[in-house]
């Protein structure tokens, strides 16, 4: 699948991983996770380099990784260690040897560098307010579209007094104001108004820059796949976009909200879970089936000025996707 490169992409859940082999498919490659005894998580192609067995159906054993197949072990940095059919004393040859996929682990999730390694690599795309005294609610929702579709869908102001008429969009809000939209090369900022359409004039852009101005944007998004929604100052939603192939993404929905005490704010985020999985799934139909499947291909499509963040969101994508096309897994 095409996809941009030399970014940072969620891939799992830090609770989905645990001490033995993990097989997923995310990015379009069959990959396996693992942690090591020391709980630090480590990445490979799922596929033994001796006889092409999936590495995901074997264990873990300190900091060994050991193929179901016929035993190999490899290290953490993908080095084989041992041969039991060559014995103690045998030589390991040099290509009996993995790519380290590169990861790193914060905010609850595991990231995938895809790309080139580098010295130094970008911060990862998450919202670094939501720190400190928040309490936060997962919930893991499979959808069998494109990513770009899906999180379109999430930049998308004018469908919500259509597809959500019961639930957000109540009220028939139906003309969109701007919207104000920032770009750059790290992502967008939406700052959404609505009205009902009495034929007055919606305000101009300048006046909406003003308005916006010293404001927190209503939705913000990260590439390649970071949403978060401003509900309220101490109540926000964050979706982890993970592109598991071209015709599958998997949403992480959680619900944030800071409360005091702190359990409330647990008992707030699961709630929110309940509604928020209503919502999303007020969506999934129309989206599910929308030509064609990856919106870089959508050269029919003729967003309205009112589409500006989904034109942005365009236009970066395509910029990134010319750099590379598919690259291999990279290694440490
Ligand atoms: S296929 Fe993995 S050890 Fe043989
Ligand atoms: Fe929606």
């Amino acid at each position: 699948m095409r996809l941009a490169t030399d970014c940072w992409y969620p891939v799992l859940l830090s609770r989905e991983l645990r001490r033995r082999p993990v097989g997923v498919e995310r990015l379009g490659r069959r990959l396996v996770f693992w942690r090591s005894g020391d709980g630090t998580a480590h990445g490979f192609p799922d596929r033994c380099p001796h006889l092409g067995a999936a590495l995901s159906g074997g264990m873990v054993r300190g900091d060994r990784l050991i193929c179901p197949f016929h035993g190999i072990e490899f290290d953490a940095g993908g080095a084989c260690r041992h041969i039991p059919a060559l014995g103690r004393s045998g030589r390991i040859p040099v290509a009996m040897a993995l790519d380290a996929l590169i990861l790193r682990e914060a905010h609850g999730f595991l990231w995938l560098w895809w790309g080139a390694p580098r010295a130094q690599y970008p911060d990862l795309p998450y919202f670094t307010e939501l720190e400190d005294g928040w309490r936060h609610a997962t919930i893991t929702v499979d959808w069998p579209v494109h990513h770009s579709r899906a999180i379109e869908n999430q930049l998308d102001v004018a469908h919500l007094p259509f597809i959500h008429r019961t639930t957000i969009g109540a009220g028939g809000e139906t003309l969109v104001e701007g919207p104000h939209v920032e770009a750059d090369e790290i992502g967008i900022r939406i700052w959404i108004t609505t009205a009902k359409d009495t034929g007055q004039r919606p305000r101009e852009a300048a006046e909406l820059a003003a308005a916006a101005a010293g404001t927190e944007p209503t939705v913000s998004f990260l590439f390649p796949g970071t949403w978060l929604l401003n509900i309220a100052p101490r109540f926000k939603n964050v979706i982890a976009f993970v592109p598991v192939n071209a015709r599958h993404t998997r949403y992480y929905l959680r619900a944030y909200h800071r409360r005091e005490p702190a359990f409330v704010g647990s008992l707030f985020a699961a709630a929110t879970c309940l509604s928020n999985r209503l919502i999303l799934s007020q969506d999934r139909r129309v989206v599910v089936m929308q030509t064609p499947a990856d919106s870089a291909d959508a050269r029919a499509d003729r967003p309205l000025a009112t589409d500006r963040a989904i034109i942005e969101y365009r236009r970066l994508q395509a910029r990134l996707l010319e750099r590379v096309d598919s690259p291999e897994p990279v290694a440490n």
